[in-house]
């Protein structure tokens, strides 16, 4: 099974693509395509392993099974009705079904989902005579179903809990981002752990744990368990082997090279529980107070963050007032530096008097944001004024 060339999909947020792209690469991954909200690839049963365990940009790994060209349910039914499911899992395990689509001229998806899990199900009877049941709050097998306009492709979930839940989330803090979106805003932001990083405004310490795992060599999933290890190709040799090999190359902290920052007390505890269970205590330098009175940690870095923004917390009135300030103690302390805020406030730049010299367009979720860089150098470019230009991406 392990040489077998297998097909692949890893969502991640939109805007990531590109980046995930280039670390399915790093991580040995052929026929690499980049699309709408995640990347295509192929690669045998160990890369699988591999790109869980190591993928700091993917929220998921999905095994393509089949795909067909359809243009109604029984088209579905009688495409999921041709895999030998029963090569993959056993009747034993519970499932579920998720239908996901774009353009799908289909009205139900929901009696998508039920043919689908008919379908399966019919299939085990055939081979079998037993039918496996459905659970749809912990299955352990997740078969999803994708439809576009005229095909449908079903995929066997190998992740199980996303992964951006790396397990070192023990608080959450207000508004925190995710830990994927983190790590791919840090690769945007071509950070390298040679280089100073600053999260000035840090909640519950994303960006920064994210960088300190990146920093100490450490794969990302580790410590935690995913669904290919309940299939029955499962080989836990090739696991534990790579789980050997990726401890062996994990290197400790290296003290001063990583800050974090936050006004809030509350933020701080949590930054401090969740670096605890990172084991990167030693990797974070740790300060509390309010962004406008702290100096630079080093003569140069790369700043991060996300700021509060209006229709998710924090005053608006606040705010504006907050920006030009913010603005004038980038210019004034960060001489140096290249800051990246990432935010869903558009008119940031103008709001901060700052002319950006890089802006990405991302997607928190269904919230469309950008992460703006700023290259803060003596004279750093300023905008004239903010009614300013619209904001234009590339
Ligand atoms: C959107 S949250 C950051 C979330 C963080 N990236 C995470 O993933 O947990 C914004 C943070 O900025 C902090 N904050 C707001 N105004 C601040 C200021 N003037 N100085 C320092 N921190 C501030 C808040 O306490 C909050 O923790």
């Amino acid at each position: 099974m392990d040489s077998i060339n297998l097909g692949f999909f890893a969502p991640c947020p939109r805007g990531l693509e590109a980046v995930l792209a280039d670390e399915l690469k790093d991580l040995g991954a052929s026929d690499i395509e980049a699309t709408a909200g995640g990347v295509t690839f192929t690669g045998t049963l160990a890369l699988c392993y591999r790109v869980n365990l190591q993928s700091r940009i993917a929220s998921r790994i999905l095994l393509r099974i089949t795909e067909a060209s359809y243009r109604d349910e029984h088209d579905v039914y009688d495409a999921a009705k041709a895999v030998r499911w029963q090569d993959w899992f056993t009747p034993q395990q519970t499932i579920k079904v998720k239908v996901s689509a774009h353009h799908c001229p289909l009205k139900s998806l929901e009696f998508v989902t039920l043919r689908v899990k008919d379908a399966v199900c019919d299939r085990f009877q055939y081979a079998r005579n037993t039918r496996p049941v459905v659970d749809t709050h912990a299955p352990d097998i997740l078969i999803a179903v994708f439809l576009d306009g005229t095909t449908c492709t079903l995929y066997l979930d190998t992740s199980g809990d996303p992964l951006f839940k790396r397990g070192w989330r023990k608080s959450a803090g207000e508004a925190p981002i995710r830990e994927n979106l983190a790590a791919g805003i840090l690769r945007l932001a071509k950070w390298v752990p040679e280089t100073v990083l600053f999260d000035p405004m840090c909640g519950s310490g994303t960006f920064v744990i994210e960088a300190a795992l990146m920093a100490r060599r450490v794969a990302p999933g580790i410590g935690r368990r995913f669904a290919f290890e309940k299939l029955l190709s499962f080989e836990a040799r090739t696991l534990s082997d790579l789980r050997t090999e990726l401890k062996a190359v994990e290197i400790p902290a290296k003290p001063g090279l990583i800050h974090a920052a936050d006004r809030s007390p509350q933020a701080l505890t949590s930054i401090r529980a969740n670096l605890s269970i990172a084991g990167s205590v030693d990797a974070v330098t740790l300060h509390q107070g309010d962004v406008l009175d702290l100096l630079a940690p080093a003569e140069s870095g790369l700043l991060v963050m996300n700021p509060p923004y209006g229709h998710r917390m924090g005053n608006p009135d606040t705010l504006q007032a907050f920006y030009p300030r913010f603005g004038d103690q980038l210019k004034q302390h960060y001489c140096g530096w290249t800051a990246h805020i990432f935010t869903a406030d558009l008119k940031l730049p103008g709001l901060l008097r700052l002319a950006p010299s890089r802006r990405v367009p991302l997607f928190n979720g269904a919230i469309e944001c950008r992460l703006f860089e700023f290259r803060m150098v003596a004279g750093s470019p300023r905008k004239p004024r903010p009614q300013d230009q619209p904001p234009r991406d590339h």
